[in-house]
Order: C-alpha cells, then sequence, then structure tokens
C-alpha cells in the first residue's frame, strides 16, 4: 500500500471518520461516540468535541461569579496562580496547577497553544472564550452542579512532551483525551481510577516500546486508538477483550501471532495493517459475527490458510487481508458475507478457482471491490467473468491461462507443485444462497461444493491452520 510507513494520520486503511456526538457530554458514554469507518473514505474527520449542556448559573462552589483579571507573566508563559475565589469551583482550582505543570514539560508548541493556559477560565471554551485551548467542561454525573474539565482534545497541535503521567491520569472526571498528531511519549498513565473515561486517541505520536499495559484494564473504554506510533512486540490477549468499538493498531511495529482471544473483541472496526503480526488470521473470527463490520489486516506477514470461519461473520462490510502470505483456496464459506462490499485479498499465496458464489455476491450482495491480483489463482467462476469486465474483480498477476498480465507459467507451474502451500478446501456452504441452495434445495449444495472441488487445485487434506 503506497504510503503505509509514513506516519501520516491521513490514509486510505486507517481512514476513519470519527463523529463525536457529545450531546449530552458525560452522560454520553453510554454511546454517544459513534465511529463510522467507511470503506474507502480518507479523511480522518477532525474530533473536536462539542460540548453542549443546558447552562446554568455560572457560579462556583464558593457562589462567586467568574471574572478573570489575570496578570500574565510575559515570556515566563506561566500567570501567577489566580485566587481560589477566581475558579468558578474547587475541581477547578485543584486542576489548575496539573495544566501548569504538564506546559513547564511541553518543549515544542507550534500553534502556540500553551499561550493561552493561563488564568483561572479552565472552562473558557464552555462560554466561547479562547483561554485553554483543548480543554473542554461540562457537568460530570456524579456533580452534576459542578462544571470541570471533561475532555481534552489535543488534535493536531504539534505538542512535544516527555510524558502524559501526572497530567491525563490528574483529570477525575476526563472522558475523553484525544491526541492525534502530537509528539508525545513516555508511558500512558494508569487512569484506571477515572470513572468517566471511554475514549483514548494516541494516534500519531512518537510511543514507543511494548503495548502499553495501561489500557488493557480500562474496563470502559469505546474507542483506542494507537496507531502510526512506534510500538513493538506482542499485543496481550485481553486487549481483544476490551469492551471497545473501534480499535486501531496500525503502524506500529507490533509483531507475533494474533491472539485467539481476537474472537472476544466486541469492536465493530478493528484495524491491524501495516505491523509485522505473523501466523494466521485466528479461527475465532467466527465469534465475531454479532459486531464486526470492517477488519483490515493487510500488510503484515501473516501466514496459514485462509479461514473457513471468516464466511461466518455476517455482517463484514469490509475484510482487506491483502499483502500478507496467506494460502489457501477461498472458502466457499465467503459466499454468505452477503454485506460484503470490499474483499481484498491481493499479494498472498492463494490458488484455485475463485469461487462463483463469490463473484455472485456483486449480483446478490453488496460487494463492489474484490481485489484478488498477485495471487496464484487458476481459474475463476462463470460470474466472475462480468466482474473482471467491469473492474470490480482485479484478477491480475494471478496464473489464469488466456487471461492477460498474468505469472509466467514456471512459476504457476512451481507454486503448484509445492505442497507446503496446500490448504485444505471446505465446500460446505453455511448460508442459503440464491441460485445454489434452491430450486432443489436437496442438489444445490454438492453441485456447488463439487463444483469448487473439480477446479480448486491442490487440495490438502484434513487439518486446519
Ligand atoms: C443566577 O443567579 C442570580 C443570583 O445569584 C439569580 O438572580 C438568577 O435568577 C440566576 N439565574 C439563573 C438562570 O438561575
Ligand atoms: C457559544 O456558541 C454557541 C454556538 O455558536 C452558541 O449557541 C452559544 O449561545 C454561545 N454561547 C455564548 C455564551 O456565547
Ligand atoms: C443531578 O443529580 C441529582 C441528584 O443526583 C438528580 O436528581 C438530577 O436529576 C441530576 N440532574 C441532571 C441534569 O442530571
Ligand atoms: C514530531 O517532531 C518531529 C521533529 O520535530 C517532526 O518532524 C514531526 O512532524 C512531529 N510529529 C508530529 C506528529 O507532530
Ligand atoms: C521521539 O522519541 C525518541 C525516543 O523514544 C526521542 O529520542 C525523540 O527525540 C522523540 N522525538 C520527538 C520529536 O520528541
Ligand atoms: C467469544 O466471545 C465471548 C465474548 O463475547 C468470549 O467470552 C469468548 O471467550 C469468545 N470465544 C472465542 C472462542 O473466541
Ligand atoms: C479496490 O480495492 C483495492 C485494495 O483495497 C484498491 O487498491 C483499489 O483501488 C480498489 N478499487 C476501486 C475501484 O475502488
Amino acid at each position: 500500500m503506497a504510503g503505509a510507513a509514513v506516519p501520516v494520520p491521513v490514509s486510505r486503511h486507517a481512514a476513519v471518520v470519527v463523529v463525536l456526538v457529545l450531546a449530552a457530554a458525560h452522560g454520553a458514554f453510554c454511546g454517544s461516540s459513534h465511529v463510522e469507518l467507511a470503506a474507502g473514505v480518507v479523511a480522518r474527520g477532525g474530533n473536536a468535541p462539542s460540548l453542549r449542556a443546558p447552562r446554568g448559573n455560572v457560579t462556583g462552589a464558593d457562589g462567586a461569579p467568574a471574572p478573570a483579571p489575570s496578570g500574565s507573566l510575559a515570556g515566563c508563559g506561566c500567570g501567577p496562580r489566580p485566587a481560589p475565589w477566581q475558579f468558578l469551583n474547587q475541581k477547578l482550582e485543584a486542576l489548575w496547577p496539573v495544566i501548569q505543570a504538564f506546559k513547564k514539560t511541553i518543549t515544542c508548541d507550534p500553534l502556540g497553544v500553551t499561550a493561552t493556559w493561563e488564568g483561572p477560565d479552565l472552562c473558557s471554551s464552555y462560554f466561547n472564550g479562547t483561554k485553554y485551548k483543548g480543554f473542554y467542561c461540562d457537568f460530570p454525573p456524579s456533580a452534576n452542579t459542578t462544571l470541570t474539565v471533561a475532555s481534552i482534545d489535543f488534535n493536531g497541535f504539534g505538542l512535544c512532551a516527555p510524558s502524559l503521567a501526572g497530567f491525563v491520569d490528574q483529570f477525575p472526571d476526563l472522558a475523553l483525551f484525544h491526541a492525534n498528531s502530537n509528539n508525545f511519549s513516555g508511558d500512558v498513565p494508569d487512569l484506571t481510577h477515572l470513572p468517566f473515561f471511554y475514549e483514548l486517541d494516541l494516534s500519531n505520536n512518537n510511543f514507543s516500546g511494548p503495548f502499553p499495559d495501561a489500557v488493557v484494564p480500562l474496563g470502559g473504554l469505546l474507542f483506542l486508538d494507537l496507531r502510526f506510533n512506534r510500538y513493538a512486540g506482542a499485543v496481550p490477549p485481553p486487549v481483544f477483550a476490551l469492551t471497545v468499538e473501534a480499535l486501531f493498531l496500525n503502524n506500529n511495529g507490533f509483531d507475533g501471532r494474533i491472539p485467539d482471544s481476537f474472537g472476544s473483541t466486541g469492536a465493530k472496526y478493528l484495524v491491524v495493517a501495516n505491523n509485522q503480526f505473523t501466523g494466521p488470521i485466528p479461527r475465532s473470527i467466527y465469534n465475531t459475527s454479532a459486531t464486526l463490520s470492517e477488519v483490515l489486516f493487510l500488510n503484515n506477514r501473516l501466514s496459514g490458510c485462509l479461514p473457513y470461519e471468516i464466511g461466518l461473520v455476517e455482517g463484514l462490510a469490509v475484510f482487506d487481508a491483502g499483502g500478507n502470505e496467506i494460502a489457501g483456496p477461498i472458502p466457499l464459506s465467503f459466499g454468505c458475507l452477503r454485506d460484503v462490499e470490499e474483499l481484498n485479498l491481493a499479494g498472498n499465496q492463494l490458488y484455485g478457482q475463485v469461487p462463483d458464489v463469490v463473484c455472485l455476491l456483486a449480483k446478490t450482495g453488496k460487494l463492489r471491490n474484490l481485489s484478488l491480483s498477485d495471487n496464484f489463482f487458476h481459474s475463476v467462476g462463470h460470474h466472475c467473468m462480468e466482474l473482471v469486465r467491469s473492474r470490480v474483480l482485479d484478477v491480475r498477476r494471478n496464473c489464469i491461462l488466456g487471461f492477460p498480465d498474468q505469472r509466467p507459467p514456471l512459476e504457476c507451474a512451481a507454486f503448484y507443485a509445492d505442497p507446503s502451500k496446500h490448504c485444505p478446501f471446505i465446500p460446505h456452504i453455511p448460508c442459503d444462497l440464491p441460485g445454489y441452495h434452491h430450486p432443489p434445495a436437496k442438489a444445490a449444495l454438492p453441485a456447488a461444493a463439487a463444483h469448487g472441488h473439480g477446479h480448486s487445485q491442490p487440495q490438502g487434506q484434513g487439518g486446519g491452520n
């Protein structure tokens, strides 16, 4: 994939539009974070939270209104500590030194945002003011008359700081921390004591080392984005048991096998692309069938046989495992992916016939892009011919006789002679398929199976991945 290694927030396969509808702000962690990862969408939406809640009287714990004179010391960037009565409430008074201490650790600030972090108006944005850029306030459920910092959004600020510890973890009512495109690094602090926390975006920063352990116990997390950093090593199995709706781990240096716990993920959007993962796609993927919609495995070093179980993930809209070393025929179970729009298996070691039942999905389902180039397929099903013509199906650089732009015959012969590449062929189709399962339901399945058998050379015997 072009640009795969370039650490930019906007990439074809990290395509995410995050729309935060924080209508009810803090009450919103019961599902207000709406994430759309549309296939082919490349833009990452600015996800500045819009925090709107009914405005009450602007009075603090001490009942004082909040005028805000603040003589800032020019040059220093850190004004004098405001008097307690100048803060809206004690929560904000307690947060002032936290922000000032963090400000002192910041070593670059290309947009000059930290200059606004002075004075007592931490909730300036709530009143449409210009102080404390990046900080957003709301009323927490636990103290619903006390305005406090509910989310921090530093997206695109380009700030450099060696650590977030002692900062993010010091906002007791924090629900979101977004830090896309900064230069933060160091350890992710323990956030388990923040009861409302549900969204963490550390994408496109300078984090490195092993997977950040601190996120693993975050029970209420709905959104975790670690992409475009320099994390490496194995992903701990419990990560896939997180309650997240969206999990982005792409464009790091993660390696090792994708754990079998993969099947416990309740995520709708899961991206592990552009890492160094090895081993097979876990067969436990069948267990995600109620939730998984878009999954991107592309550009790793995944191997093994393409699991039959993928065809059981009913709601899949995007499946992308391109640019790996995955072998085998396409299981006929893929014909059951009625919602699939994009299926990318290009650049693997797949072989046999491109199943007619999969090509039929362009007619009976939603398939509009079937990328199978750079494999070893030797033929295509009847309905696939049309798709090649209409450019829905790309089968360039395969082993299909009579087709343009195919591999040299010798390369194909060598591949087909190598038994180490062979996988079992599973003809079973675990769903009713129009045109296959009727008219006479009895005869249809064996016919489809025989069809597949007859053309899917070579075939392994028994066993799985
Ligand atoms: C705000 O407080 C003032 C005095 O403390 C009171 O007169 C006024 O009605 C309050 N306004 C609202 C909207 O509660
Ligand atoms: C802040 O801006 C919003 C949207 O522009 C507007 O609805 C609201 O009335 C403004 N509030 C204040 C205090 O100006
Ligand atoms: C605020 O909290 C009180 C008591 O916990 C509750 O009765 C009230 O409905 C809450 N108000 C809002 C706006 O959530
Ligand atoms: C981080 O800093 C480096 C060097 O100063 C810069 O090249 C890079 O663009 C920065 N990254 C981000 C995401 O701002
Ligand atoms: C990124 O982190 C490395 C250490 O992990 C550090 O040497 C480098 O200066 C950091 N880059 C920026 C721009 O902060
Ligand atoms: C299936 O998912 C559930 C949670 O949704 C999990 O408890 C179970 O271990 C998973 N099973 C497999 C085989 O992945
Ligand atoms: C189909 O998908 C492949 C792989 O994701 C992509 O490279 C190609 O541009 C797509 N084609 C169309 C017409 O969208």
